[in-house]
């Protein structure tokens, strides 16, 4: 990339990884849609860099490099999925019969993988409150090789004061693996605040128009770095070209959108405060948020991800994702869309009830991911629903 030495985030978002076509001018990498790259002769074999898309593609390779511009590293892998990148690393980095300790709060899928799968080839998991360094300390035994948190947690949002974990891990030369899906490199660089490794589900922010799935890890070693690449090979758990496109132009506007959803996101909590049928509102930017210092601290934003409790429980807030026209009842989050999701009836249907509200998913909980349309209307439609019960 040429131009100043540091250009600040909001160009490296626009042109970091990409640079003109030499042959057409194309202002934007092309999707390199090919299964394999011609070789000049046997001698020169992997010359110009790739030999068969499963190990390496050009447009992956332009959005790796803009992400490592983004979240610092030594580089960055993209995925198929969030899921594959958190796999992929679990494997690459630990063997049968190691321990890794996670946050008590990690996303269902991770929590899945490693109680589910993972566990079946002989990898032990603990799940500590890591919001204090002290249980991940007090959980780490002789095989423990690994500590993975998530922080902001989804749903619960709960924070993990990432450079104390840090500390913990570099002090026994275990990698911090941090997923930090829900602020992006925009609010919150793990790498510098002393992680290992960064995780993302491209899926949310990044790409950010609910076009795709996809995911990403920056490792600040490159030895972890070619480990988690030798196993995306091995899968096959890599990233298409097109979803690398759809990401190369989504990122584009991420810091952007991040600001403009997140003062939404804020409206909307104040809003929410105030209403009768709400029993609490968490959202990191309040007043009222637990852990409000260390979201001031470790993040310069807040993020558009918010929750609510309303009354009535279970049935309230069936009542009410049933009666919101604006907001969209989906799973996904990130996206320029509002979306709204009840855990209990959805994406945490399967969890059984007193294990949901150990880990802080109460039965009138209902998530939003607040889009970029008029915060007026969004509070409108969500104003609308809530007088209605
Ligand atoms: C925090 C977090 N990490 C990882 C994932 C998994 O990503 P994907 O759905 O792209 O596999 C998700 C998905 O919701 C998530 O919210």
């Amino acid at each position: 990339m040429s131009g100043p030495d540091k250009p600040s985030f909001k160009t490296r978002e626009v042109h970091a990884g990409v640079a003109p076509d030499p042959v057409t001018g194309a202002i934007l990498t092309p999707i390199y849609q090919s299964t394999t790259y011609v070789q000049e002769s046997v001698d020169q074999y992997l010359e110009k860099g790739y030999s068969y898309s499963r190990s390496g593609n050009p447009t992956v390779t332009a959005l790796e490099a803009r992400i490592t511009a983004l979240e610092g590293g030594a580089g960055s892998l993209c995925f198929a999925t969030g899921m594959a990148a958190t796999s992929c690393t679990l494997m690459a980095l630990l063997d049968a019969g190691d321990h890794l300790v996670l946050s008590d709060v990690v996303y269902g899928g991770t929590h899945r993988v490693t109680t589910k799968v993972l566990n079946r080839w002989g990898l032990e998991a603990s799940f500590v409150d890591t919001a204090d360094a002290a249980n991940v300390e007090a959980a780490i035994r002789d095989n423990t090789r690994l500590i993975f948190t998530e922080t902001p947690a989804n749903p619960t949002l709960k924070l993990t004061d990432i450079a104390a974990v840090s500390e913990v891990a570099r002090a026994r030369g275990i990698p911090h693996v941090v997923d930090n899906t829900f602020l992006t490199p925009y609010l919150q660089r793990p790498l510098e605040l002393g992680a290992d490794i960064t995780l993302h589900s491209t899926t949310k922010f990044m790409e950010g128009h609910n076009i795709s799935v996809g995911g990403s890890i920056t490792a600040a070693d490159p030895t972890h770095l070619e480990q988690i690449m030798f196993v995306r090979n091995c899968l096959g758990s890599n990233m298409s070209p097109m979803v690398a496109f759809y990401t190369l132009q989504g990122i584009k506007t991420m810091s952007t959108r991040l600001e403009a959803q997140s003062q939404n996101a804020l409206a909307i909590a104040r809003f929410l405060e105030t209403h009768p049928m709400v029993e609490r509102v968490a959202y990191p930017g309040l007043e009222s948020f637990p852990q409000k210092e260390l979201a001031d601290r470790q993040a310069s934003g807040h993020g558009s991800m918010l929750w609510f409790e309303v009354k009535g429980g279970v049935a309230a807030g069936k009542q009410l994702m049933d009666t919101l026209e604006l907001w969209s009842l989906a799973e996904n989050l990130g996206s320029v869309e509002s979306l709204v999701t009840h855990s209990v009836t959805m994406t945490h249907a399967d969890m059984p009830r007193e294990e949901r509200l150990a880990a802080g998913i109460t039965d009138g909980l209902v998530r939003l991911s607040a889009g970029l349309e008029s915060a007026d209307d969004l509070i409108a439609d969500l104003k609308q629903a809530l007088d209605g019960l």
